[in-house]
């Protein structure tokens, strides 16, 4: 979908949309065309339920006295609520109303909300951010799909008063916005379209962004000692790959030390050996979110010249049950040289990270490292489908990636790391076990993450299995891969770790 932005303008044809707060009081734009429409506006917000709630719509077809064929009044909401995530949803909103209706342009009026921090063009860079984050459609392999089926939209322009400046606004909005585009994509993948090797080849593109890849094949990490990522993936036909993302976006910095991201990505999860149920596995394609989200992530940060040194760190590898799979009671090496008693072959999600993360800290000496992962079930059980889990070993970044939630929309909660938990992974053969039982299952898991996080490090693990995928349709978010993450963590490098 093209955005535009322009200045305001009630002669366009397409679809008109204008803004109605909660109490019922038609904006500016809301009043002009009331009058010059003789009352239609007005009439039709009486004959309907339509009070001007969020993201309640309303359309008024072909009104007299407009050359536009849709008039869309859009609740606006309380103006006290009013920020930078709800000027997203109502892009969302619009897109979501106006999709498949027909109209295959839209104009949008922008008036300023009076008692709202957000000025007239942060409202409208960010409705045109939330309206292209909706249109994200993943079609590649819908090849009989009705033309009445498919979207209409195709490109939506942003009225204001001053539109040079809400351009600027949405720029680098639309970097981070091909970020999640990246990310939604390769989520969406089937597992034998993406498995480690092509995976690690499309990170290749990020190179024209200024990106450095590197990438080990399975050699080279058994060289480094990998024994705990290679024996999720000795099951597999599929060779592992690690990938290794950087980007100097400050390269003059005093303290060139980077943050870095890593993130899991296991292309499919059967469970191995160990294997799941039939109901719903299809759903591990996108077991590999995490790592999903961490090239999104770099991607959106070298397009918008991000100043931050940053790398992200990807693991992949797929789990699978054959004559060479690892078995439950194996004991595995990692390349910190702490040893793992494998007794779920399922739990291979943080085998895979303890590698990866020790590996990252090696190579990179981050100050800094957070990890991403759709690494338990258990995080569905305590949060829902909400809030991501967040483990920190740092208050202060843990309140930063707080923070960063709210303002993105993006939520986190924040969960324990106590010490009391180790037990529950001790083995009587090796450093660890895999598991440590149901009980506080996504605890269990974040703790034995932390064993391969060097002293000095801050470090916060998200648990994303609940947030990863949408089953239903959000604002800025279509059924399907959300790309959870990417706008979290652009947001706290642009507020902590920039300039
Ligand atoms: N990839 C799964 C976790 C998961 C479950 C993600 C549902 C998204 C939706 C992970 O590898 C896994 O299988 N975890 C096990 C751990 C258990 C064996 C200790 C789980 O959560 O059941
Ligand atoms: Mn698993
Ligand atoms: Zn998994």
């Amino acid at each position: 979908m093209r955005v535009s932005f322009a200045a305001l303008d009630l002669n366009r044809t397409g679809a008109l949309v204008a803004f109605i707060a909660d109490n019922g009081a038609l904006s500016a734009t809301a009043e002009r065309l009331d009058k010059v429409t003789d009352g239609a506006v007005s009439r039709a917000a009486k004959a309907s339920r339509f009070r001007g709630a969020a993201n309640r719509t309303l359309s008024i077809l072909s009104p007299s006295g407009i050359k536009a064929a849709r008039l869309l009044l859009v609740g606006l909401g309380k103006a006290a609520e009013f920020d930078a995530v709800a000027a997203q949803n109502l892009g969302g909103t619009i897109v979501a109303a106006l999709g498949t209706a027909g109209d295959e342009v839209a104009s949008v009026a922008i008036d300023p909300v009076s008692g709202s921090k957000l000025s007239a063009a942060e409202f409208a860079a960010n409705a045109a951010y939330g309206a292209l984050l909706r249109s994200y459609r993943f079609d590649r392999y819908r090849t009989r799909e009705k033309a009445e089926d498919k979207p209409t939209l195709k490109s939506i322009t942003v009225m204001v008063r001053d539109p040079a400046a809400a351009r600027k606004a949405f720029g680098p909005l639309a970097k981070v916005a091909e970020g999640v585009f990246l990310t939604r994509d390769l989520v969406s993948e089937p597992a034998n379209v993406l498995y480690p090797v092509s995976f690690a080849a499309r990170t290749r593109a990020l190179a024209k962004l200024g990106v450095q890849v590197q990438v080990l094949d399975r050699k080279q990490m058994e060289k480094l000692g990998m024994g705990a990522l290679l024996g999720v993936a000795q099951g597999s036909a599929h060779e592992a790959r690690m990938v290794a993302l950087r980007w100097n976006g400050a390269p003059r910095a005093r303290n060139k030390r980077p943050i870095a991201f890593v993130g899991k990505g296991v292309t499919f999860d059967t469970g191995g050996i160990s294997i799941k149920p039939a109901a719903n596995m299809e759903d591990m394609k996108w077991d590999m979110g995490g790592a999903g989200v961490v090239t999104g992530l770099i991607h959106a940060l070298a397009a918008r010249k991000a100043k931050v040194n940053a790398v992200g760190v990807i693991g992949l590898v797929e789990n699978m049950p054959s004559a060479t799979a690892q078995r439950p009671g194996d004991v595995v090496k990692t390349m910190s040289g702490q040893t793992i008693e494998v007794i779920n072959t399922d739990a291979e999600g943080r085998l895979v990270l303890s590698d990866a993360l020790w590996w990252c800290q090696e190579r990179f000496r981050p100050h800094t490292v957070i990890d991403l992962a759709t690494l338990t079930g258990a995080i569905i059980i305590s949060l829902g489908h909400h809030h991501a889990g967040l483990f920190a070993n740092d208050d202060k970044l843990a309140d930063w990636l707080i923070t960063a939630g709210k303002a993105t929309g993006e939520t986190v909660w924040r969960m324990p790391l106590d010490e009391a938990y180790d037990e529950q992974v001790r083995s009587d053969i090796a450093d660890m076990k895999n598991v440590g039982g149901r009980d506080g299952g996504s605890v269990t898991a974040a703790k034995i993450l932390q064993r391969f996080i060097q002293d000095g490090v801050a470090w916060a693990h998200l648990d994303i299995a609940g947030v990863t995928w949408s089953s239903k349709d959000k604002p800025t978010v279509p059924k399907g891969g959300t790309a959870f993450g990417v706008r979290l963590l652009d947001r706290l490098v642009s507020d902590h770790y920039e300039g």
